[in-house]
Order: structure tokens, then sequence, then C-alpha cells
């Protein structure tokens, strides 16, 4: 199944002259961006997933990222581990493989769900943790007075990489502002006033959190990259991986393989999204796995001289940690409401990250 593509540019023209009068919001639309903002809640409800083209986030930019990604994950681990810092929790630098673990592997109300799914739409079981490296790259400015106060550590800059901090940082920052317009976009379609997310995410924890994969040496098919899981934070944002593998799993039940076009970006829903709609929009299943698809990639790559280190350009983004998560407007009156309690968003990423046994990182989700 392809996901329609959203384009942003519409709304973005006309983004900087709209008003904050919720009253005034529908006329200064008109009736087609209206209904714009209702397809993307609408998509983001019944796939999880929602591709769209931002005209400020290019094919370009993505591959200039992934470029020097691949060449950071094709040095020797002696020098990827210079980069690791396991005393903060892995919060900043790199993260080797075999230390993420997925969510099935631990939770045992999912591994319940799992047993009662039909065979055909079941993921693939992942045998221990994910075999994929990941770099931690914190975006954005953080709280001067919090309750969650994240480790002070300095962001990591690995030697011989003089483009690393304006690679990272300029990449970032595009896909937040692309996150940022469908997040607008979503609250109108949902019903809620324009900046109902965008306020919640100022100053969030947001993280650049790309990983690789070594398909020279985890290349077989079926191999599990991520396995089966949902993203605890508001909204993931990744540009086009060079390799497929990605599998969602949509609200009716069915698991179809994601196709990203070239040039545009791909966005999954998180569990914080779905707290602040009280499950209208739930968070997204998902996994990456060595598909035939992939092993043609692989093969194409080969033959072309091309790195096959699988680079995902994933940005988390976050609700501040002092923003109080809740079902939002005309959500908590929802029949659902009470299965989730207000709480402010650091104490929820706390206790998401106390079952997968990661607590200290607010990271991986
Ligand atoms: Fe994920």
């Amino acid at each position: 199944m392809d996901i329609p593509v959203i384009d942003l540019a519409p709304y973005l023209e006309i983004a900087g002259r709209l008003s904050g009068d919720p009253a005034e919001l529908s006329g200064q639309l008109g009736a087609s961006l209206t209904e714009l903002c209702r397809e993307v809640s609408r998509v983001l409800r019944e796939t999880g997933a929602l591709v769209v083209k931002d005209p400020r986030c290019s094919a370009e930019d993505n591959d200039r990222f992934i470029d020097m990604m691949e060449k950071y994950f094709e040095q020797p681990e002696e020098f990827k581990r210079l980069q690791e810092r396991p005393n903060l929790h892995y919060q900043v630098g790199v993260t080797p493989e075999g230390v993420e673990v997925p969510r099935s592997l631990i939770d045992k109300e999912m591994q319940e769900a799992l047993l009662a799914m039909p065979a055909e739409l079941k993921p693939a079981v992942p045998k221990g943790p994910d075999p994929k490296w990941r770099y931690m790259w914190r975006i954005g400015p953080r709280p001067q007075n919090t309750r969650f106060k994240e480790l002070n550590s300095e962001p990591v800059i690995p030697e011989g990489f003089p483009e690393w901090k304006d690679t990272m940082d300029s990449w970032g920052y595009k896909m937040i502002s692309a996150i940022e317009v469908v997040a607008e976009m979503a609250a109108i379609g949902f019903g809620l006033p324009r900046d109902a997310f965008t306020s919640l995410m100022a100053q969030g924890p947001h993280l650049l959190a790309p990983t690789g994969s070594d398909l020279s040496r985890y290349g077989q098919e079926g191999t599990v990259f991520a396995g089966y899981h949902y993203d605890l934070n508001f909204l993931t944002i990744h540009g086009k991986s060079r390799f497929p593998g990605l599998y969602i799993w949509l609200r009716n039940g069915q698991k179809v393989e994601v196709k990203v076009p070239v040039g545009c970006l791909l966005i999954q829903t998180g569990k914080q999204i779905e707290w602040l709609t009280a499950g209208d929009c739930m968070a997204g299943m998902h996994e990456v796995v060595v598909t035939k698809r992939t092993v043609d990639a692989i093969e194409l790559a080969s033959s072309q001289n091309r790195s096959l280190w699988r680079v995902s350009s994933t940005l988390f983004a976050h609700i501040a940690s002092d923003a109080v998560l809740k079902p939002l407007g005309h959500f908590s009156s929802s029949p659902l409401a009470e299965k989730y309690p207000s709480m402010a968003a650091g104490e929820f990423v706390e206790q998401e990250l106390a079952v997968i046994n990661l607590k200290g990182s607010k990271s991986k989700a």
C-alpha cells in the first residue's frame, strides 16, 4: 500500500499570515486547506504514519546527511567506541549494536497481544538485542528550569568530521520544522487549536538519532534490525532510507511495507500523541527487517560500489518534559480518556523507559 503524499507547500505559504483567533481560522484557511488538515489527521489516525513533501527539506539535504553517516558508521569499531558514553546512558554519542532491546522481547502485555495475532500479520521474532548502531544528537534548546534535567553532557563530535555539527544541526532543524507544520495541520484536523501540539513541543528533548545497520554482515533475509515496537515520543520523522525494510501496522491491523518517494519524509505517531488524543490517534507499531527487496537493494548497491550501511535519519520529536500529557480539548470527554491520566511528559518517558530497562536514557523510542 502506498501512503498518500501530503504536500506541505500550500499550508506553508499562508502559515505566517494565520491569526491566533480560532474563530477566524477556517475562513483564513479556506475549504481546500481545511480539507487537507483533515486529511493529515485522518491518515495519522488510520495508519499511524504520514508521508510528506516539505519544500524546505530537499533530497540533496537528506543525501548529504546520509553520506556523512555512512562514512561514520563505516569507521572501524575502535574508532566509533571513542564516541560511546555508557556512563551517560548513551544519551549522547554512539550506541553500539547489541545494546537496544526491542520491546516485544521484554513487554509481557505486548507478547500476549502478539500471540493473538493471525500468522500473516505477525511481526518477525527478534532473537536478541537489535544489531544496529545509533548516534544521538540533541536538537533545539532545553529549558533553564526543569524537573527533568537531562544529564549535563556535552555533544560528542567524532574526530575527522569537520562538517559534523553543521550537517547534524541543519538536517535536524529542518526535520523539526516539518514536524511542527504537520503538528499544526493535525491539530486543526483533529478540531483542536492550531498550536495545541506545537506549544507543548517547545523546548522538548528532541533527538536526532540516526541508526546504522551493517548489511554486509547482517544482510540475510529475515534479519530483524528493529524489533516490533512503538515510539514513546510525540512524532518521529525520517528522510528516505537507501534500503527498504520498514513495516508498519495500520489501525485495522493490516501490516504494510512503507515506500517513501524520493525527496519525501516519513512521519510516525508515537505514544505521546496517543495520550493527547485519548487514543483517537494510536502510536504506530513498526519493525525494520531485511526483506527480499532489501536483498535486491544490497545487490544493486554492491554492484555500484556503494555503502552497505543502512542509515535511517530518525528524529524523535518530544513533548516538553515539564508539559502535562493529558487528553486535549474535546478528547478529554472521550470514553477512553480515563486510560490516559494527566502526568508530566518527563515522568511518562521515565515510566516507559523503566519497562524496557533503559531508565536514565531520555531517548530510545
Ligand atoms: Fe521506532
